[in-house]
């Protein structure tokens, strides 16, 4: 297949490393050294993300939307409430995820392109004190704005509540300490700044969480946090079958970001957001949002006039290059340009070069 520079925000551009141990060979994932991989990937996602201890995780087989299923329905006792902050696609995605598992919510919604109200969030809980779960995502990959979690991780911890957060587009791309934020669930995922392959998620939870979780009636078989922790934990094991190639090439992505470092990360794809911000202001291209609410990794641009979604997207993938459009009501508006993943500041000013043919032609 011909090589495609990958600027959708997941599954991303990996390197040889990470695609070249897929080969290790085939393993039984009842056996010892799939035991020591499964360990191994654990600890390098907590040496990555919660290196101050008091956190655990569990790996599971499955997209984002897997972890976060689990997170939710593992996280909210009977008679109790999570209370939603939407402002995108992915907070909406909390929403139905709550009601596909009739767990009672309160929910704030906002448009899109703002940030909630800390006020607002503040009254809420205070309304109502069923509330035990607070939810919001970290980084709305719908348009790439930033969430404040730090004001959230306060507010939560002031009132005694449980911080949940999806930050399976924000860890390993966007400053986050899960201590200092409060954050008592965190959901992550392989295959966007962390840069494996797609198939594997993971929860984050804190190690005081866990008693509160085990008391909570299992909602799903599969998908419960307490089940795959427990197994993971206890007995270096997965319950159901896991997707062993992916968790070779999870553990060699987790090794190149724990070399280059979470904060080198961090500022490789800060520094590609702004060369890229920089350009795109050069070609008229307006932004969705403004830069001080916008993440490391991913820029929303209106289509220039007289240009469609179709006609863009499909003469920049003639030149090898892939670019994501707007979801719902943006779908007609804007277009999106992840920099998450494997790419080299070549591949960023081929891309900008090839935009630039493609928007003069
Ligand atoms: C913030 C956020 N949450 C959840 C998801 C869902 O992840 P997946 O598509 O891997 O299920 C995504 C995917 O883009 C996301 O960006």
């Amino acid at each position: 297949m011909k090589k495609m520079i990958l600027l959708n925000p997941g599954p991303v551009c990996t390197s040889e490393r990470v695609k070249n141990s897929l080969l290790k060979g085939d393993l039984c994932h009842r056996e010892s050294e799939f035991s020591t991989i499964l360990s191994n990937t654990r600890n390098k996602i907590l040496q990555a993300f919660a290196p101050n201890k008091g956190y655990t995780t569990a790996i599971i087989t499955g997209s984002g939307t897997a972890s976060l299923e689990a997170g939710i329905c593992s996280s909210v006792s009977e008679g109790r409430k999570i209370l939603i902050i939407n402002n995108g696609v992915y907070g909406e995605r909390i929403s139905r995820i709550a009601s596909a598992y009739k767990i009672n919510k309160v929910e704030l919604k906002y448009d899109w392109l703002e940030q909630p109200d800390i006020n607002q969030i503040e009254d809420a809980i205070l309304q109502d004190t069923k509330i035990e779960v607070v939810a919001m995502v970290h980084h709305e990959t719908t348009t790439g704005l930033l969430n404040p979690i730090h004001e959230v991780g306060a507010i939560t911890k002031k009132h005694g509540k449980a911080f949940f957060l999806d930050s399976v587009s924000g860890l390993g791309g966007e400053e986050i300490d899960l201590v200092t934020d409060n954050v008592d669930i965190c959901i992550g995922t392989a295959n966007k700044c962390i840069q494996g392959l797609p198939g594997l998620s993971f929860v984050l939870l804190k190690q005081n969480e866990v008693q509160r979780l085990r008391s909570i009636p299992p909602r799903s078989l599969y998908l419960n946090v307490i089940s795959q922790l427990d197994e993971q934990e206890q007995k270096g094991e997965c319950p159901f079958t896991p997707s062993v190639h992916t968790f070779y090439a999870f553990e060699e992505a987790l090794d190149e970001l724990l070399e280059e470092s979470v904060q080198g990360r961090l500022n490789r794809y800060k520094k590609a957001s702004s060369y890229l911000r920089g350009q795109f202001k050069q070609l008229d291209l307006e932004l969705l949002l403004p830069e001080e609410i916008l993440s490391n990794t991913i820029t929303a641009l209106y289509l220039p006039r007289n240009m469609t979604y179709a006609r863009l997207h499909d003469s920049l993938k003639e030149r090898g290059f892939i670019i994501y459009a707007g979801q719902g009501e943006l779908n007609k508006k804007i277009f999106r340009i992840a920099n998450m993943g494997e790419l080299t500041m070549d591949d960023l000013e081929a891309f900008i070069k090839n935009l630039h043919e493609v928007l003069s032609a």
